[in-house]
């Protein structure tokens, strides 16, 4: 076995991923399995998360299923505990649930600030909380953040507040958990194509604002980010605390 592919085995490892019934979460849950961690799948739509399980078994991977809304009073707690009784133990926690509803600063209703915090801040949040006396030495936790949470652009301010404040919980737990063993990052895409945004690149307008925004002149693929994913969980991520990765095209270096 070569470096690369030892450094970034999963093999021996259970992990739970939310959001996994779609987008990045799905491709997440697909990879490390592939690398070879027991996943867990954690989403609402269990007709979806039934579609992942089969496709990782199918490919010779391992997965159970827990549905849940993560917003719901408990329901991190529950997820977790249903999580350790199936799987026995935990050492990979990937946040990708989320949620992105883009409006113009002064017609945002409260309920949209409140449901994008719940999904995208509260809920990894307190599933963390709900993990960490669980996790051992060498476990990690991986925020899927955004470049909103790094840059502003309008429309963005209640996403881009609750990614900001992703960016910081990163940066706070992975300088706390440090002397425990536990590596907490984060990986910030730019614009990825999943179904949160497919209706928004399917307007032209908005597709030639975004690419001439992006140096790269692309939009990215799920395959891009699931790959960080294990990176930052495995081996090779081992020297990695409080890091956030940026996937965008250049569009933050620009
Ligand atoms: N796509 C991008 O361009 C992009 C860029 C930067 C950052 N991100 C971030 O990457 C993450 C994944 O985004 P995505 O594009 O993969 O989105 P997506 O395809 O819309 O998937 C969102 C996932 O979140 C789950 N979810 C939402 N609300 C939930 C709740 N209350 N309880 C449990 N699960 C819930 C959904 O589960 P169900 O479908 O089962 O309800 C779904 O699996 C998000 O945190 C997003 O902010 C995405």
């Amino acid at each position: 076995m070569g470096l690369a592919e030892r450094m970034t085995s999963l093999s021996g490892k259970n992990a739970l991923v939310t959001g996994a019934s779609s987008g990045i979460g799905r491709g997440v849950a697909e990879a490390v399995a592939e690398a070879g961690a027991h996943v867990a799948l954690v989403g609402r739509d269990t007709s979806r998360l039934a579609d992942v399980k089969r496709q990782i078994v199918d490919t010779g991977g391992q997965a159970v299923t827990v549905a849940a809304d993560l917003t719901e009073p408990g329901a991190p707690d529950r997820v977790l505990g249903e999580t350790l009784e199936a799987l026995g133990s935990l050492e990979i926690l990937v946040h990708s649930a989320g949620l992105f509803e883009p409006r113009p600063f002064e017609e945002i209703e409260v309920e949209s600030l409140d449901r994008q915090w719940a999904i995208n801040v509260r809920a990894p949040f307190l599933l963390t909380q709900a993990a960490v006396p669980h996790l051992s030495s060498g476990s990690s936790i991986t925020f899927l953040s955004s470049i909103a949470g790094l840059i502003g652009f309008p429309g963005g301010s209640a996403y881009c507040a609750t990614k900001g404040g992703v960016e910081l919980l990163t940066k706070a737990l992975g300088v706390e958990l440090a002397s425990r063993g536990i590596r907490v990052n984060a990986i910030a895409p730019g614009n990825i194509r999943t179904p949160m945004n497919e209706h928004l690149m399917a307007d032209p307008e908005y597709m030639e604002a975004m690419l001439g925004s992006t140096p790269a002149g692309a939009v990215g693929e799920v395959d891009q980010i699931a790959a960080l994913a294990v990176l930052l969980a495995s081996e090779a991520g081992g020297f990695m605390f409080g890091s956030s990765v940026v996937a965008d095209g250049g569009w933050t270096a620009a």
